[in-house]
């Protein structure tokens, strides 16, 4: 039978640990049961025998503590969403602070970087043979869901992302982890890096290595390495006037977790939510390939808009968005119509507001959907007009039920988007 220790924070709580582990007393970090009260989400279980050694040791520390015997013997699975604020792609830096310390470095230049730091773009590219392209990448964010499974799943499949938004084809990952030492069960390490590893062989990629540091809260990711032929690159300066575009994902994945964390989103519709951050964009991929589409990018953090503005600007054209054709997850508008909208969308309005045309009748819901942050979205592609259709019905048969036609690209005009 295990008891309780409950502490008054989580410093307290990451000092108790290291300091019973160090004695040899064994004891293992919860989430505080909903039953008590308690001012920090993390407890301490430890065997009800240890209890009179354990509160000598803690007491020498000065630490405060309270004993709480339960009534049942279940413990709770640690929640990796009581170490963070921001997860997922929504703890990205502000675009705006970005672009500014990334814009003063000096751009190399090379006839084989074909793609660099200059556009904005999902990875960069090198060409290493007239055939082979290397497509390089890294992604790692903290815990976007509860689930150390499901955590390391999406992070994976959000990392790989990138590969697949150039056209490429992944060969090989390394981890990323920032983990702390104390004060998460180990056990939830290795369900992150397993779910990790899964998303990594579900892409047909082999997982070669890894880093890793202590670090609290957890950040979880991979660096990617892909390959492409140079002549069938996808990125972001290859639209031209007149294609369509087509969103493989639905948007509404930042609005259905700040739902969940708020106690607001339904169950059936969150799931619906992390089914789809799971999702590869492999076939989505394949399909831009087989159709040879030239310009794409994923959705992630910078939302529908941020991501389309990288297009617009890189490829010198205005791309048009009819907000009534976007795609959204089930529960997304109702929950930022209650007013569940991250903080990033905000950051993400100021980043694009000077560069976009919002029409005046567009709906403030509607609106806040194109700024919603992603986390492992969908792919954004701009399609030759004489192809789309074929390719939206590819889509919708082989891998992405809620594809859409969403606007389009033209010649550019006053304002590199307008939203509608
Ligand atoms: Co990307
Ligand atoms: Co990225």
């Amino acid at each position: 039978m295990n008891i309780y220790l409950i502490f008054t924070s989580t410093r307290a709580v990451i000092k108790a640990e290291e300091c019973l582990r160090s004695h040899d007393l064994d004891c293992q970090v919860i989430p505080v049961p909903k039953d008590i009260s308690s001012e920090c989400g993390m407890a301490l279980s430890i065997a009800e025998e240890l209890k009179g050694r354990a509160e000598s040791l803690l007491a020498q520390l000065g630490l405060e503590v309270r004993v709480h015997t339960p009534a049942g013997k279940r413990i709770p699975p640690f929640d990796l969403l009581t170490t963070v604020e921001q997860g997922g792609c929504s703890a990205k830096l502000p675009p705006d602070v970005l672009f500014e310390a990334l814009g003063r470095l000096t751009v190399p230049t090379d006839p084989n970087l074909l793609v660099g730091i200059g556009t904005g773009d999902d990875a960069g590219v090198y060409r290493l043979t007239d055939e082979i392209a290397l497509i390089e990448t890294t992604d790692f964010f903290p815990p976007v869901c509860s689930d150390p499974y499901d955590f390391g799943q999406i992070a994976a499949a959000n990392a790989l992302s990138d590969v697949y938004a150039m056209g490429g084809k992944v060969l090989t990952a390394m981890n990323l982890v920032m983990f702390p030492a104390c004060g998460i069960p180990f056990e939830a390490l290795h369900e992150i890096v397993r779910g990790g590893q899964d998303k990594v062989l579900e892409a047909g990629g082999l997982l070669v290595g890894g880093h890793t540091i202590a670090d609290y809260p957890p950040k979880y990711g991979l660096a990617v390495t892909g390959v492409v032929h140079p002549d069938r690159l996808i990125n972001n300066a290859n639209a031209e006037p007149g294609q369509a575009l087509i969103l493989t994902k639905p948007l509404g994945t930042g609005a259905l977790v700040a739902g969940q964390r708020l106690g607001q989103a339904a169950a059936a519709d969150y799931q619906r939510a992390l089914d789809s951050m799971k999702q590869l964009n492999r076939a989505a991929a394949e399909i831009m390939q087989e159709f040879s589409v030239r310009a794409a990018t994923d959705i992630t953090g910078f939302g529908l808009l941020g991501h389309a503005l990288n297009i617009a600007k890189a490829s010198g054209v205005t791309v048009e968005i009819d907000t009534t054709l976007i795609p959204s997850l089930p529960g997304a508008l109702e929950l930022l119509d209650a007013g569940c909208i991250p903080g990033a969308s905000f950051r993400n309005l100021s980043h694009v507001e000077e560069s976009c045309d919002f029409a005046p009748e567009l709906t403030y819901t509607r609106k806040m959907l194109t700024l919603d942050p992603q986390t492992s979205g969908g792919i954004l592609l701009c399609a030759p007009a004489d192809r789309a259709e074929a390719i939206l019905a590819e889509l919708l048969k082989r891998c992405c039920p809620a594809s859409a036609i969403i606007g389009r690209t033209s010649s550019l005009g006053r304002k590199y988007l307008v939203v509608r």
